[in-house]
């Protein structure tokens, strides 16, 4: 993994959240690739600069899926996914239709509108074994927290299992001394 580590590093280095949308991922790169490693089946929704999929790829899962409606420059990622043995796909798919394998950990970075994460969160959480982790839920809190509320509200699992609020983490950016975009971490919880 130490090819992927030094691309997470440097992502890391690069971050200039919460200004720099593009950049928002990098004070959760650590989190993200904690709770990765917990997980041998990861998807991911919304790949854009392929960060989060670095951070994830850290965690050394054994597969992950990776959906986004467009076109991502993912080409590398493939390469050395296959180099470390991680069976990695990208799917050019729409999250609000398409049908996810069953996962440990799904990482949503979409659409930051309440209807469009809570369409995704009814549609796709029965897959998942462990871990929902949600970006951004600090950034566009109006939305996200909305939406992941009325989600653990409204839950009525016949399987009987329950989500909760494992993790809110908003770390503050050494840099400039402001908070980040959000990640808001949903664990799975037995009956
Ligand atoms: C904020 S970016 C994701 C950033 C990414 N996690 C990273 O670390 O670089 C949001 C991405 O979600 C994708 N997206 C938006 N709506 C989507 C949908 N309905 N299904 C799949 N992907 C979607 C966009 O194309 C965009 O690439």
């Amino acid at each position: 993994m130490d090819k992927i580590r030094k691309i997470v590093e440097e992502i890391k280095e690069k971050g200039e959240f919460p200004s720099a949308l593009n950049h928002a991922i990098a004070g959760y790169c650590d989190t993200l690739t904690a709770y990765a490693e917990e997980c041998d089946t990861i998807v991911e929704f919304g790949v854009h600069q392929v960060c989060s999929t670095w951070a994830l790829f850290l965690g050394n899962p054994k597969k992950m899926d990776s959906y986004d409606i467009n076109d991502c420059p993912v080409e590398y990622a493939k390469k050395l996914s296959s180099e470390y043995g991680v069976e990695f796909t990208f799917h050019k798919k729409n999250s609000l239709t398409c049908d996810i394998p069953f996962c440990d950990l799904l990482f949503i970075d979409t659409d930051h509108k309440y209807s469009h994460l809570l369409a995704e969160l009814t549609r796709h959480s029965t897959k998942v074994k462990k871990y929902i982790i949600l970006h951004d839920t600090t950034l566009f809190k109006e939305q996200l927290v909305d939406a992941y509320r009325d989600f653990l509200a409204g839950l009525t699992h016949p399987d009987g299992f329950q989500w909760a609020i494992k993790e809110i983490a908003d770390p503050i950016d050494s840099r400039s001394g402001r908070g980040g975009a959000g990640l808001t971490v949903l664990e799975r919880k037995e009956k």
